[in-house]
């Protein structure tokens, strides 16, 4: 069965962005040696514009083939005017109140993510489901989770949005890859203990 893998970046003490969860502040630090990591291996999570500014747009999927976001992180496509962040992938977005997708590539799930996404992990497919984000869908979806990869920033923000907007419960992972980079982010895997 394929994954559902969350792929976050976040702070030393654990936020993905500030209380709103603005990430700016993290995302500042990229530089050549990341966005190189960034875009060799994991292109299929930059969205669409960024893809085509680092002239990746045309690179084929490596290991996603399908996102399904909060509609809180779609908002912030949405608030640039583009309906469809992610036009290499099968976008899913959950949202009680959008309605009617914006965007023929964009399919809003408006009524129970954990079973959509059980539908898609139970797909015959050689890919695995990108989880964007945010918070309150990763919360929502934590049972789901199969995987994390988790980019860990060095800076401590205080106080922020957590990566899992949910009540608190012991969920055991396992370490797998770990990966640092001359400016100090890592990156780590994680398998779901099951
Ligand atoms: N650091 C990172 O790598 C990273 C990655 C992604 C996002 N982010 C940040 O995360 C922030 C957004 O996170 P967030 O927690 O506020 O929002 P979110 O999780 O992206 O979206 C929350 C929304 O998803 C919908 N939703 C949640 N559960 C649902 C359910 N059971 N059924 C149907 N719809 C459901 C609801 O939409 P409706 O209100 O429309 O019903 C809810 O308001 C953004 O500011 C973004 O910057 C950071």
């Amino acid at each position: 069965m394929r994954k559902l893998v969350y792929y976050i970046a976040c702070s030393i003490d654990g936020f993905i962005g500030d209380p709103e969860g603005d990430a700016s502040a993290m995302l500042g630090l990229v530089d050549p040696e990341f966005l190189e990591y960034l875009t060799t291996e994991h292109p299929d999570t930059l969205p669409t514009q960024g893809r085509r500014a680092l002239g990746v747009d045309d690179v084929p999927n490596k290991r996603f083939d399908t996102i399904i976001q909060g509609r809180g992180s779609y908002d912030l496509a949405l608030k640039e005017g583009i309906t469809s962040p992610y036009a290499h992938l099968r976008q899913y977005v959950a949202s009680r109140t959008l309605g009617e997708s914006p965007d023929p590539g964009v399919e809003i799930v408006a009524d129970d993510p954990v079973g959509r996404v059980r539908q898609l992990k139970a797909e015959d497919s050689g890919f695995d489901i990108y989880l964007c984000g945010g918070s309150r869908l990763a919360g929502e979806l934590i049972d789901e989770v199969d995987e994390l990869v988790v980019k860990t920033y060095p800076v401590v923000l205080g106080d922020g949005m957590p990566m899992f907007g949910s009540g608190s419960a012991v969920h055991a992972f396992e370490p797998g890859a770990t990966r640092t980079f001359g400016n100090g982010i890592i990156v780590r895997t994680y398998r779901r203990k099951r």
